[in-house]
C-alpha cells in the first residue's frame, strides 16, 4: 500500500447573510482558494471549506422586515454566495450553513458536553450588545457615548437570564499554548495583540440568548439560544461530521492546519475558539491568518457604511482572474489594500495581457509560422539559453518558497519576473532573424529558442494555475498538451518536459486588453451623489513635462507647533519637521483650521519654493491643500509614511 497524502484542511469564515458579499469577501475567499489550490499542487490532499453564518437578532430583524421567514431570507443570499464562489472559480469542497441539521447536531453536542464538564453555567447577564457585529461589551470597554469599541456604532443595553462559558478558566492553558506555538497567530502583530487582551484579564462569556429565537436550541434549556459566535466556530468541524459513522472525514483532516480570517475576527478565532476546544478537550487548530480589509477612502468597505464594490460586474466585464489576480498582486497578505478602477485595469492589461498573453501569442505564432507548430526538443544550445532554464528552475523553488510563506504577492512577482525574462529572451535572440538562415547552426539555434519559450511557457502555466486558474488551462492547452488536472508542481520542478513532436494549437488571445476607465464610481453608495456644476470648474492647464514636474522637491512634513499670526485673519504659523531639519512656514488658511487640528497631522509641503517674508515672518515653501470653487478647503494628508519622505 501506498502512503496515505498529507492532509490540509483550510477554510475561511462563514459569511453573515445579512448583506450582499463585495470584494471585500471575495478578497478572502481568493486568497483561501489560491492557497487551496497551490496545497493541491505540492501534492496535499486538501479540504477546502466556505460557508454561511444565518443564525442571530440582525437575521432576524431583517427577515422581519421583509415579512419572510429568517430562513427564506437567508436562502435567498446564500444562493447568492454560492453562484458568486461558482464564478470566481472558487474550488471548496464543501458549503457549511449554520442551518444545516448536521451542524445544529453538533452545536448541541458540543455545547452540552462543556455544560457537562462544568464550563457552562446558568446566571443572569446585564451589559452591552452589537448587534450588528453579535458582540458583547461590558461598560469599561464601550466607546464614547455607548458605541461598540470595534465598529462605533451603538450597543444596546441587554438584561436576559444566560448561559456563560467560563473563558477566564483557560487563561495559563492558553497563554501556554501560544508560547509553544509562536506560529499560531499570524501576523506577528496580532499576536502580541491578542496576549495583551487576555493578559488583561477575561471574563466569562454569554454564550445563549433568550430575547429571540433564529439559533440553535440549548438542548436541556430550549428557551435559550446559542450565542452566534459559539455557534458559528463549530462550523469548522460540524462539517467534518465528528458524529457521522466512524468520524471519518473528522479523523482525517482536524485540527485544520490554517484559518484565514479578517483581523477584526482574529479575537474569536484566536482566544474563544482555542479556549472552547480546551474545554472539549479536542486539539487546537495550526494556524489562525489575519489578512487586512479592503478599504475606500481610508475606511473598512462595509454594507452598514454604504460604501462596497459589487464584484459581479468586475467579473463580468474582465473575467474571475483578472479580478482574483489583482487581488492577489496587489496586497500584501495581513495589509489593508486599495481598489480602484482605472488602477485594476491597468495592472491587468499590463501583467495579464501584455507580459503573458503576449508571450503566449508571439511563441505560439512563431513555432507555427517556422515549424509548422511542431516542437523539437533541443538541450540549452549557448549560455544564455543554460541562463533560461536555470532561471527556470530556481523560479518554481523560489515560488515555492514563498507560496509556503503565505507571501503571495512575492510569489507572483517571482513568477512575473520570468515572463519579462522570456520576453526579452525573445527580443535579444531575434527569432524572424535567424528564420531567413540557412546556416545548420542557425536552423538549430531557432529550434532551441522555440523549445525555451514553449517550456518556459509550461512551467508558468503550473505555477500561476491557483491565481489564474481559467487562463492556465488555456496556456496548456494551446503549447499542444494534455492532462493539466494531473498537473503537479513535481512535473515543473526540472527543465525540459515537454516532448519532440508535440504540436501547438493556436487559440484565442487568453487576455483581452481593455480601455483603462475613467476614474468612475465602482462603489455602490446608498447616498445620494451631489450633482456638481461642472462650468464652476477651473479649466485645466497647459501640459508640463516631467522635467518641470521635478524641479518640485514635495514631502511629508509633521506639524511640530502651530499657532495663530497676531492681528492677521488669515495666516497661521507652522513649525514642521521635514526629516532633516525644521521649517517655519506661514500658510493663508486660519479660516479653516483651528490651530490643534493642525498639530501631528502630516501634511504635504514643497520645500524649495523660494522664501518669502509674510506680515514680518520668513516663510519657507508651502503646505499644499485642495480647495473647491466655493468655499472649502482641506488641507493634504499623507499619515502613514514619515517626515521627509518624498511625495511625486
Ligand atoms: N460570520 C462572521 C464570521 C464567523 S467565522 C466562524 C463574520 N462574517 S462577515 O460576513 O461579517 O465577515 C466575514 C469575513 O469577511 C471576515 O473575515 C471579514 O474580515 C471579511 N471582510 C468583510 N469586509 C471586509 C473588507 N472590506 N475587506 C476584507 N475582508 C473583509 O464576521
Amino acid at each position: 500500500m501506498g502512503q496515505s497524502k498529507k492532509t490540509y484542511y483550510i477554510t475561511t469564515p462563514i459569511y453573515y447573510p445579512s448583506a450582499k458579499l463585495h470584494i471585500g469577501h471575495t478578497y478572502c475567499t481568493s486568497v483561501a482558494d489560491t492557497i487551496a489550490r497551490f496545497k493541491r499542487l505540492v501534492g496535499y490532499d486538501v479540504r477546502f471549506l466556505t460557508g454561511s453564518d444565518e443564525h442571530g437578532q440582525k437575521i432576524q430583524r431583517a427577515a422581519e422586515a421583509e415579512g419572510i421567514t429568517p430562513l427564506e431570507y437567508t436562502t435567498n443570499i446564500v444562493n447568492g454566495f454560492k453562484a458568486l464562489w461558482e464564478k470566481m472559480h472558487i474550488s471548496n469542497d464543501d458549503f457549511i450553513r449554520t442551518t444545516d441539521a448536521r451542524h445544529e447536531k453538533v452545536v448541541q453536542e458540543l455545547f452540552t458536553k462543556a455544560y457537562e464538564k462544568g464550563d457552562i453555567y446558568k446566571a443572569e447577564y446585564e451589559g452591552w450588545y452589537c448587534t450588528p457585529d453579535e458582540t458583547f461589551w461590558t461598560e469599561q470597554k464601550l466607546g464614547p457615548n455607548h458605541t461598540c469599541p470595534d465598529c462605533g456604532r451603538p450597543v444596546e443595553r441587554v438584561k436576559e437570564e444566560s448561559y456563560f462559558f467560563k473563558l477566564g478558566k483557560y487563561t495559563d492553558q492558553w497563554l501556554q499554548f501560544i508560547e509553544e506555538n509562536p506560529d499560531f497567530i499570524q501576523p506577528e502583530s496580532r499576536r502580541n495583540e491578542m496576549i495583551q487582551f487576555v493578559k488583561q484579564g477575561l471574563e466569562d462569556l454569554a454564550v445563549s440568548r433568550t430575547s429571540f429565537d433564529w439559533g440553535i436550541k440549548v438542548p436541556f434549556d430550549p428557551k435559550h439560544v446559542v450565542y452566534v459566535w459559539f455557534d458559528a466556530l463549530v462550523n469548522y468541524i460540524s462539517a467534518l461530521a465528528p458524529f457521522d459513522g466512524d468520524g471519518e472525514l473528522y479523523k482525517r483532516y482536524w485540527p485544520a492546519d490554517l484559518h484565514l480570517v479578517g483581523k477584526e475576527i482574529v479575537r474569536f478565532h484566536t482566544i474563544i475558539w482555542p479556549m472552547m476546544l480546551m474545554s472539549l478537550e479536542l486539539p487546537i487548530p495550526k494556524k489562525v491568518f489575519g489578512h487586512g480589509w479592503m478599504i475606500v477612502d481610508g475606511t473598512k468597505m462595509s454594507k452598514s457604511l454604504g460604501n462596497v464594490i459589487d464584484p459581479n460586474p468586475l467579473i463580468d466585464t474582465y473575467g474571475a482572474d483578472s479580478l482574483r489576480y489583482y487581488l492577489l498582486s496587489e496586497i500584501q497578505l495581513g495589509n489593508d489594500g486599495n481598489f480602484t478602477l482605472p488602477n485594476f485595469v491597468t495592472k491587468i492589461n499590463a501583467d495579464l495581457s501584455n507580459d503573458l498573453g503576449n508571450l503566449l501569442n508571439r511563441t505560439i505564432a512563431m513555432i507555427q509560422k517556422y515549424h509548422d507548430g511542431v516542437i523539437t526538443k533541443t538541450a540549452d544550445i549557448d549560455e544564455l539559453d543554460k541562463e533560461i532554464s536555470t532561471l527556470a528552475e530556481k523560479t518554481v523553488a523560489d515560488f515555492e518558497a514563498q507560496m509556503e510563506a503565505m507571501e503571495i504577492n512575492k510569489a507572483l512577482k517571482t513568477v512575473w519576473a520570468f515572463i519579462g525574462r522570456m520576453n526579452k529572451y525573445i527580443d535579444e535572440t531575434m527569432p524572424w532573424v535567424l528564420a531567413k538562415s540557412e546556416a545548420e547552426s542557425d536552423v538549430l539555434r531557432l529550434q532551441s529558442v522555440m523549445y525555451h519559450l514553449a517550456e518556459s511557457l509550461r512551467i508558468i502555466a503550473v505555477l500561476v494555475s491557483p491565481v489564474i486558474p481559467v487562463g492556465a488551462p488555456k496556456i496548456w492547452n494551446q503549447l499542444g498538451l494534455a492532462g493539466f488536472n494531473e498537473a503537479q508542481l513535481d512535473t515543473v520542478r526540472t527543465w525540459g518536459g515537454i516532448e519532440s513532436g508535440t504540436t501547438v494549437v493556436k487559440g484565442e488571445p487568453i487576455y483581452p486588453r481593455f480601455e483603462i476607465p475613467e476614474m468612475v464610481d465602482v462603489v455602490e453608495t446608498e447616498k445620494d451623489v451631489e450633482e456638481v456644476d461642472t462650468s464652476a470648474i477651473p479649466p485645466l492647464k497647459e501640459h508640463i513635462t516631467y522635467d518641470d514636474f521635478d524641479k518640485l522637491d514635495l514631502r511629508v512634513a509633521k506639524v511640530l507647533t502651530c499657532e495663530k499670526v497676531p492681528k492677521s485673519k488669515k495666516l497661521l504659523k507652522f513649525t514642521l519637521d521635514i526629516g532633516l531639519e525644521e521649517r517655519t512656514v506661514v500658510s493663508g488658511i486660519s479660516q479653516y483650521y483651528e490651530p490643534e487640528q493642525m498639530i501631528g497631522k502630516k501634511v504635504i509641503y514643497l520645500a524649495n519654493l523660494a522664501p518669502k517674508k509674510l506680515m514680518g515672518i520668513e516663510s519657507y515653501g508651502m503646505i499644499l491643500s485642495g480647495s473647491d470653487w466655493e468655499e472649502n478647503l482641506e488641507v493634504t494628508n499623507i499619515e502613514s509614511l514619515p517626515a521627509g519622505s518624498i511625495v511625486k
